[in-house]
């Protein structure tokens, strides 16, 4: 058995991978660090189904569409490391930006279409071709036979499945519950900027969510959307954008279909937030 490792480079992890059973497993759980417990959820998940786990802290900085965003991103790898080092068989690597990007880097563009125009795709120009390319290398490097992330992230999920089927990467991406608080808001490593009163606020995000799951199928995709949008009208948020779609294909949803999902972003005090619910 294993215990705790830490790593600063892929050359020290790769090299510890190799010193394990030629048939042991590898999860990896990428993240970009400032660790809550829906990372634990993903690291738990993936501790039960595979024999060693590599969890990644990498804050990526080519899925940034916005340089503020990208500065005021928390880091705090002590605190990260603190959370994981009781955990056994985890690996966790903290690549320099040279590691995951070499000169002479693997990654093909895929074309990623319509996710990348609707939703997060237009608000976000350049940010999923971002995390297409960064997962895209962290898998190729690592070699995990599965890899495990959060449907608080759909559509970045959609992606990350195409690029997977486009490069024809041998791994199974494993798609994880959302976690939340006990007032539903979704765990983000974005809610450690909201204050108190920030969090009271952003109920409102959850709460619209389960009005849409609930009537959707009553009173239509137009009539719940104008009544989602004057839910945030009267709150302390802001909303980006709210659109209901095909949870596959990310096409608009229409009445009658099935496999639909809301997603929305929508900002708290200046800090973006996002969710969504399958309906
Ligand atoms: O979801 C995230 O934290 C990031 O987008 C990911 C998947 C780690 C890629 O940087």
């Amino acid at each position: 058995m294993t215990g705790f490792q830490t790593f600063s480079d892929f050359v020290g992890l790769k090299g510890f991978l190799k010193t394990l059973s030629k048939d042991s497993t590898i999860g990896l759980v990428p993240t970009m660090g400032a660790l809550h417990f829906g990372h634990i959820s993903l690291i738990k998940r993936a501790l039960k189904e595979n024999d060693i786990v590599v969890v990644t802290l990498f804050v990526n900085p080519k899925q940034f569409n916005n340089t503020s965003d990208l500065s005021n991103y928390p880091r705090v790898p002590e605190e990260d490391i603190k959370l994981l080092d009781s955990f056994k068989r985890l690996c966790v690597c903290i690549p320099q930006e040279g590691d995951v990007y070499p000169e002479n880097d693997p990654y093909q563009e895929v074309q990623l279409g319509l996710l990348d125009q609707v939703l997060e795709g237009e608000f976000r120009p350049g940010h999923f071709a971002g995390v297409a390319h960064v997962v895209h290398n962290l898998i190729r490097i690592i070699e995990p036979a599965k890899a495990y992330f959060g449907l608080k992230d759909a559509q970045q999920l959609a992606v990350i499945n195409l690029m997977v089927n486009a490069t024809r990467l041998p791994v199974d991406i494993i798609a994880c519950e959302t976690i939340r608080n006990s007032d539903g808001l979704a765990l983000s490593s974005r809610n450690a900027l909201l204050s108190k009163e920030n969090i009271i606020d952003a109920s409102v995000i959850y709460e619209t969510l389960a009005f849409v799951k609930d009537n959707i199928r009553k009173i239509g995709a137009v009539e719940i959307k104008k009544k989602a949008i004057a839910r945030f009208k009267n709150s302390n948020l802001k909303i980006e954008y709210i659109g209901l779609v095909n949870r596959d294909s990310f096409q608009p949803f229409t009445d009658g279909g099935e496999g639909g999902i809301c997603c929305l972003a929508a900002y708290c005090n200046g800090v973006r937030l996002i969710d969504n619910v399958l309906f």
